[in-house]
């Protein structure tokens, strides 16, 4: 999960990384509000940022200076409603203003390659890093950091020779580093970003953008992570499916699938799209893993789901039985058609193989659901829901 800046900058304050203050507003008035408290401690300057979860927001004109409170009301009037690509603002930040003498780049990031983590450092901030890393590699420090022991005074010293910073900044440095590390650890990021971090005017190095991407896989030790969920922007058939532990995402077709286990339900959606060549064009309208327990409450909830999205025209049920038999999910599935009543008009086109699937095919034929139609093989499954979407 990605965070924005201003979270960002929150869980930075709260692991003592050194930030200016920041006031979330989603309207200019708030704005003006904001300005009003801040403008007095922040040599007059206020910054109003617009707030998405996408890099070059200053280059669209989402980052904008302004003097007065009522200044700030007309930059947030500017910036709210704007569209940075393809994200739209409904929050600006109103951040201090920050005497800026030098500007610097900081991350560290997990390096999956090498089973590590990777701090990298620049003292040419500012830039885009993709493009310094790109053109001037040698200016950009990397330097890898080992996760039993991390970055502790010794690694962050390392850290901050290796990018040159100068001496008189470097103590400091390495202690924002540090701290910064202690947000990667406590919170269980996979990335931190700091671009720029900057030297104030009065010497003082501070954080004046974050970039965090916490570990959605941490979630059951954070609990407090959910409410910097961004509710708004999920979309809606997949808040519900999580909301029902379901294992889904949402595509843009009309074949709706269930399967069991990841690689069998990522190839169905290459079976359903190829299938769909000959029937109209019809493509996958998601996926969905519904995962070992096959049970009739998990499939009916994956069906409630699928059959929320009014794209969707078909149903391929895909199952290979292994731990989970195909009669238990034939009979999962008859009770699920049960539980969802008249709710469920949409074709079904069911394909069960492996363990007992004799016993599975027998209870589905014998149930005789007039939505239900039985496949032998993948592909035929496959086509024949195509088919039944493009009608
Ligand atoms: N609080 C502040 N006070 C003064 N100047 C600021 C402040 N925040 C940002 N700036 C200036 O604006 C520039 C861009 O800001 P910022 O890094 O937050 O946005 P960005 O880099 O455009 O966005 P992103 O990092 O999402 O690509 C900074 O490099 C800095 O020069
Ligand atoms: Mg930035």
């Amino acid at each position: 999960m990605d965070l924005f800046e201003y979270q960002a900058r929150d869980v930075f304050e709260k692991h003592g990384v050194p930030v200016l203050s920041g006031i979330v507003a989603t309207t200019p008035e708030e704005a003006r509000a904001a300005a009003e408290q801040l403008l007095g401690a922040s040599g007059g300057v206020v910054v109003v940022k617009a707030q998405v979860k996408t890099g070059g927001r200053g280059k669209a004109g989402g980052v904008k200076l302004a003097r007065s409170a009522q200044e700030a009301f007309d930059r947030a009037a500017e910036i709210l409603g704007m569209d940075i690509k393809g994200h739209a603002v409904h929050r600006v930040m109103i951040a201090a203003g920050a005497d800026i003498a030098e500007e610097y780049y900081f991350s560290v990031l997990l390096d999956r390659s090498e089973r590590r983590y990777l701090a990298m450092a620049s003292v040419e901030g500012g830039m885009e890093i993709e493009q310094l890393a790109v053109e001037r590699p040698e200016a950009l420090a990397r330097v890898a950091v080992d996760p039993l022991v991390g970055i502790d005074q010794a690694k962050a010293d390392e850290i901050v020779a290796a990018a040159g910073f100068a001496p008189e900044i470097a103590a400091q440095v390495a202690g924002a580093i540090q701290k910064l590390w202690t947000v990667y650890v406590s919170e269980d990021a996979t990335l931190v970003e700091v671009n720029p971090l900057v030297k104030t005017g009065s010497g003082e190095i501070v954080a004046l953008d974050g970039k965090v991407t916490l570990d959605e896989n941490a979630e059951f030790r954070h609990p407090d992570h959910a409410e910097l969920e961004d509710k708004a922007a999920a979309d809606p058939l997949e808040a519900k499916a999580k909301a029902a532990g379901l294992n889904y995402v949402k595509l843009d077709g009309e074949v709706g699938i269930i399967g069991n286990g990841a690689g069998l339900v990522m190839s169905t959606l290459d079976v359903v799209a190829y299938a769909g060549e000959a029937h109209g064009g019809v493509k996958p309208a998601n996926f969905l893993d519904i995962g070992g327990g096959a049970s009739a409450a998990v499939m009916a909830a994956g069906l409630d789901v699928i059959l929320g999205d009014a794209q969707v025209k078909s149903v391929f049920v895909n199952v290979f039985g292994g731990i989970t038999a195909c009669d238990e999910v034939a009979n999962g599935i008859v009770k699920a058609l049960e539980i969802l009543g008249d709710k469920e008009t949409k074709p079904l086109v069911v394909r069960l193989d492996g363990n007992a699937v004799e016993e599975g095919r027998r209870i589905l034929s014998e149930a005789a659901h007039p939505l239900v139609t039985l496949a032998d093989t993948m592909d035929g499954g496959a086509d024949k829901a195509a088919e039944l979407a493009n009608r």
